[in-house]
């Protein structure tokens, strides 16, 4: 089993890079820009291309395996995920950064055996960023082992968080009032960033750059590849509100270690929102 796992690690990181090449291309010319769910949803041609690209490639590989990818959960197809080798696909992470040319894009690509993830990468091919984990054997960028951040007082963290797709009023005050909490005495966090996209973020905490990230109301393939990439680096990924993870419940924490969680989930109010 060992050699198959590193067979599909290979596998993976390969097309990350391909793909990535793909991307960097597409990075610096103009557009062809749709939205999906509201407005401030975007997909590009690109996403699509990737996506098909990644999936086509993989399962000419791995026949038997599975696969759940963004751009064809939103062009209709239901994500299924069962004991089976699964994998989970991200063609770009990151669109609207994409779009205005910010250089937080990442392919991320995800390998659940038996719904347990073993493979990980997260490749930001901006800045050439190939971040990989295989379960057990710690994470890594670009060959480097990498380390979560070992602040465990919430008012020494630099948080990360994002403001998401919706603009639904509701939606925007939970994501503000969170914000506010955190910002505010007594709480009152070292500072919050938005970057623009989930697995970079899960990134940054895998790196030891945050000590925290949250959101609601991102999907299955946001985090999937990244949330390996943050256990293996000694971190910690739950429920927000300090509730094991549900992959498919659209809520995500993560964090250099469970103190620190523990901490901040007393603060963070979600909206339950339609799983994947
Ligand atoms: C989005 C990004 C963004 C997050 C959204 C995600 P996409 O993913 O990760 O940071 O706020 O919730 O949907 O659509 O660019 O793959």
């Amino acid at each position: 089993a060992e050699q198959e796992i590193q067979e599909y690690f290979d596998a993976a990181v390969d097309i990350a890079r391909k793909a990535g090449h793909v991307v960097f291309e597409a990075f610096h010319k103009e557009k062809n820009i749709d939205t999906k769910s509201c407005g401030t949803d975007l997909v590009t041609e690109t996403d699509k291309y990737i996506e098909e690209l990644i999936i086509r490639t993989l399962r000419e590989k791995f026949p038997s395996h599975s696969f759940i990818g963004e751009e064809s959960a939103s062009a209709g197809k239901k994500s299924v995920f069962t004991n089976n080798p699964t994998w989970i696909i991200d063609p770009i992470d990151g669109t609207t950064n994409f779009v205005h040319r910010y250089p937080m894009v990442a392919i991320c690509i995800g390998l659940a055996i038996n719904k347990q993830m073993e493979v990980g990468i997260v490749f930001n091919p901006i800045k050439d960023q190939m971040f990989t984990a295989r379960r057990g054997t710690g994470a890594f960028c670009n060959g480097k082992q990498i380390h979560c951040s070992s602040v465990t007082d919430l008012s020494k963290a630099l948080v990360i968080t994002e403001l998401g797709s919706s603009r639904d009023p509701e939606i925007v005050n939970v994501v503000m009032s969170n914000l506010r909490r955190l910002a505010e005495k007594p709480i009152a966090v070292h500072s919050i960033r938005l970057q623009g996209s989930a697995a970079l973020n899960m990134c940054s905490v895998a790196s030891g750059e945050a000590e925290l990230y949250y959101e609601c109301g991102i999907h299955v393939w946001d985090i999937a590849a990244a949330g390996i990439i943050v256990e293996e680096a000694g971190g910690v990924t739950l429920d927000p509100s300090g509730k094991p993870l549900d992959l498919l419940a659209r809520r995500i924490l993560a964090a250099g270690n469970k103190e620190l969680a523990d901490q901040v989930s007393q603060y963070l109010d979600c909206i339950d929102l339609p799983r994947d």
